[in-house]
């Protein structure tokens, strides 16, 4: 079944959306990638969210043509490929701009600045949540926390951070993208267009996964602190890993230890001040959470596991 956007429709074939006359551009090397990404998969439905992502890349949305695709090489209904695109705010069943900017507005980013961060968009941009300026470049969208918190204010383009952010840096990235300039996310990677990000999270990546920190200092606070009081989880001590997950953990502190492993990584130096979590600090850092609620929340039994806190 062809799908090319130049063939006249065959019976069975793709032949775009009938509501926008939008004529698709997947091809049959599209359908070829598909069935990489379902070749990972011992489960042939488990690889729908990555093929609408590549959807997305070549179409700049989730078409009708793409869940028909995407329906008929999972062997799945074009309503089970819809539920599923309808469902994940990350799918857009129109057209969004080549740069899609979200700002959260939950809470703890409202407080510090996200509110003004949004309005102030919207006043450059002429456009609110949810639509795209008539260039095509920029669309609005207003999320519900980006799981960033620690960076509050936090806005992303085409998923990539741009943390504690203000009104003007935010325009500032903003207007610099609209006129075709180049913008890092302060985590390090080039924020690249919305096509590119949709086929990198459809796992075709562009090299630039291990670019930037691990994880920064707002993030490590917590644990920084558990290490500085020597809190910890009760029964952490207690806790005893299995042969496998010692010489796991052991393996991986020697591959953290040997450095970069993979050719093009380029570490930078913020990467060089933060240390790296090991498995064990994140359990450690979970400890120190429980100890806290344990001490300050109502209800907390006040178990101190023989350490002090401040
Ligand atoms: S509240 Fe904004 S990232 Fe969580």
């Amino acid at each position: 079944m062809s799908v090319d956007s130049q063939a006249a429709p065959t019976p069975g074939g793709i032949a775009g959306d009938p509501l926008t006359g939008h004529r698709t551009l997947l091809t049959e090397a599209t359908r070829a990638e598909m069935r990489q990404i379902i070749a990972r998969y011992p489960q042939s439905r488990s690889a729908l969210l990555p093929m609408l992502h590549l959807v997305q890349s070549v179409e700049g949305y989730v078409t009708q043509a793409g869940i028909e695709v995407c329906a008929a090489e999972l062997d799945l209904t074009t309503a089970e490929v819809s539920a599923v695109a309808t469902f994940y705010t990350m799918y857009k069943r129109r057209p969004v701009g080549e740069y899609h900017v979200g700002v959260c507005t939950n809470t703890l980013c409202a407080v510090l600045g996200g509110d003004a961060i949004l309005s102030s968009l919207e006043d450059e941009l002429g456009i609110t949540h949810d639509e795209t300026t008539d260039d095509g470049r920029v669309s609005l969208e207003h999320i519900e926390c980006n799981a960033a918190c620690d960076y509050a204010p936090v806005v992303m383009v085409n998923w990539e951070f741009l943390d504690s952010q203000s009104p003007r840096s935010t325009l500032d990235a903003v207007r610099t993208l609209r006129q075709g300039g180049i913008v890092r996310s302060t985590r390090g990677p080039e924020i690249c267009t919305w096509r590119q990000a949709s086929r990198i999270l459809a796992g075709f990546g562009d090299g630039q996964a291990d670019t930037g920190p691990a994880a920064g200092a707002p993030t490590l606070a917590g644990l920084r602190l558990a290490r500085e009081h020597g809190w910890r989880a009760p029964g952490f001590d207690r806790h005893e890993h299995s042969a496998d997950d010692q010489q796991a953990i052991a393996a991986r502190r020697a591959q953290l230890a040997a450095g970069p492993d993979r050719p093009g990584t380029r570490v930078v130096e913020q990467s060089e001040q933060q240390p790296t979590p090991q498995p064990g600090a994140i359990a450690e850092a979970m400890g120190a959470v429980g100890n806290w609620i344990e001490e300050h929340l109502p209800g907390g039994t006040g178990h101190r596991d023989g350490k002090d806190t401040p």
